[in-house]
C-alpha cells in the first residue's frame, strides 16, 4: 500500500490583533503567523476498508471525529467520491512533538497535513490554494499552516498573504504541559471586555487591517530586522488570558527577566514564547527559565524559525 510521510510544522503568531466581530460570529483578525521547525509528523497510508483510523501515542489526544485530521480526511471522501471510491480510506499515523491545546495550531496543522497528504495518496494534483480552501472549512488556522513561512493572515484567519521570510532568529517556548486555554473562551472574553473597541464599518476595519500591514513590525520584516520584531510583538489576547491565568503571566515575566529579543504568548495561549537572536542566546533563555522555575509540569522547547508549511518526507 502506498504511504506518504509529512511534517507538520508549529506557528506562533508575532501579531494577533482583534478588530471587530463578523456576521458569522467569528472575529475579524489580523494576524502576522510565523512557522517553527518544532514539528509532528504525520504518515497517511490507504486501506483497503472504507474507515478512517487513527493512532496517536498521545493520551490527549482523541482518535474520533472530534478530532480535526478525522474531519480532514472526512472532508476529502465526501469532495472527492470517485477518489475515494477507488482508494479506498486511510489510516493516519499522527507522532506529536507539538503540545496540544497550546496555541501553537497542532491540531490545524495536523488536520492541514491530512489534505496534503490525501491529495497526495489519492493524486488529486489539487493546488496550494484548492487546499486551502478546503482547509478553511475545518479551522481558521488551517489554510496558513499548509503554506507555512511567515505571513500576514486576516478575516477568520484563513486569509493569507506571504511575507519575506525570515531567517536566523531563534525561539524559546514555554508550555505548562497540565494547563489548556479553550480558544472559544479567549475570544468570548475579549468580546465580552472589550467589544466597545471594535471596528464597526467595512472602512474602520478595512484602516485598521492597513495600519498593519503597513506598520513597524512588517517592515522590520522586510528588512531582516530581528531586533525590531523582538520589540514589535503584540497579541489582543494577552488582555484576557494572563488575568485568567497568573502561571502563564509569571512565565512571560520569567523570559522578561532575561536577555533575548522579546516575549509574547502565542494565539489564545498558553504557550509563551521568547526569540533570540542566536542559538545560544536560545540555549541560555532556556537554562534560565528552567532553573528559575524547575516545576516537571514546564515543557520548554528550543526552536528557530523556518520558511515551511507542510511538506512531505
Ligand atoms: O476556526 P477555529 O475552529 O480554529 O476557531 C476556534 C474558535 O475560536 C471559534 O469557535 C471561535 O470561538 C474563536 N474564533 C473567533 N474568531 C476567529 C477565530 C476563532 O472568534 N477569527
Amino acid at each position: 500500500m502506498k504511504s506518504y510521510t509529512l511534517i507538520a510544522p508549529a506557528k506562533i503568531n508575532l501579531h494577533l490583533e482583534i478588530l471587530g466581530i463578523r456576521p458569522d460570529n467569528y472575529h475579524e483578525l489580523v494576524m502576522v503567523m510565523q512557522t517553527v521547525d518544532l514539528a509532528d509528523r504525520v504518515k497517511i497510508e490507504s486501506l483497503s476498508t472504507d474507515d478512517i483510523i487513527l493512532h496517536c501515542g498521545h493520551p490527549q489526544v482523541p482518535l474520533d471525529r472530534t478530532n480535526l485530521a478525522y474531519r480532514a480526511a472526512e472532508l476529502m471522501q465526501q469532495e472527492f467520491p470517485t477518489a475515494f471510491r477507488e482508494y479506498g480510506g486511510v489510516e493516519i499515523t499522527m507522532h506529536k512533538q507539538i503540545p496540544i491545546a497550546a496555541g501553537l495550531a497542532g491540531g490545524s496543522g495536523n488536520a492541514a497535513a491530512v489534505l496534503v497528504g490525501i491529495d497526495l495518496l489519492w493524486e488529486l494534483g489539487l493546488t496550494q490554494s484548492d487546499l486551502q480552501q478546503l482547509g478553511a472549512t475545518l479551522g481558521s488556522d488551517v489554510p496558513f499552516c499548509i503554506s507555512g513561512g511567515t505571513a500576514i493572515a486576516t478575516g477568520r484567519g484563513e486569509v493569507i498573504s506571504p511575507l519575506p521570510s525570515l531567517e536566523g532568529i531563534h525561539v524559546v517556548l514555554g508550555k505548562y504541559q497540565s494547563l489548556e486555554v479553550s480558544t472559544p473562551w479567549a475570544y468570548a472574553a475579549y468580546r465580552r471586555e472589550f467589544e466597545y473597541e471594535y471596528a464597526l464599518d467595512p472602512d474602520g476595519l478595512a484602516a485598521r487591517s492597513h495600519r498593519v500591514h503597513s506598520g513597524d513590525l512588517v517592515r522590520a520584516i522586510a528588512t531582516q530586522d530581528a531586533v525590531k520584531i523582538g520589540q514589535r510583538l503584540y497579541n489582543d489576547l494577552e488582555k484576557v488570558v494572563l488575568p485568567a491565568y497568573p502561571l502563564v503571566s509569571q512565565l512571560r515575566a520569567e523570559f522578561q527577566r532575561h536577555p533575548h529579543l522579546g516575549t509574547m504568548m502565542s494565539g489564545s495561549g498558553p504557550t509563551v514564547f521568547g526569540l533570540a537572536s542566536s542559538q545560544s542566546q536560545a540555549e541560555n533563555l532556556y537554562h534560565q527559565v528552567r532553573a528559575a522555575i524547575p516545576d516537571p509540569d514546564l515543557e520548554l522547547f528550543v526552536t528557530q524559525f523556518n520558511d515551511r508549511g507542510v511538506r512531505v518526507v
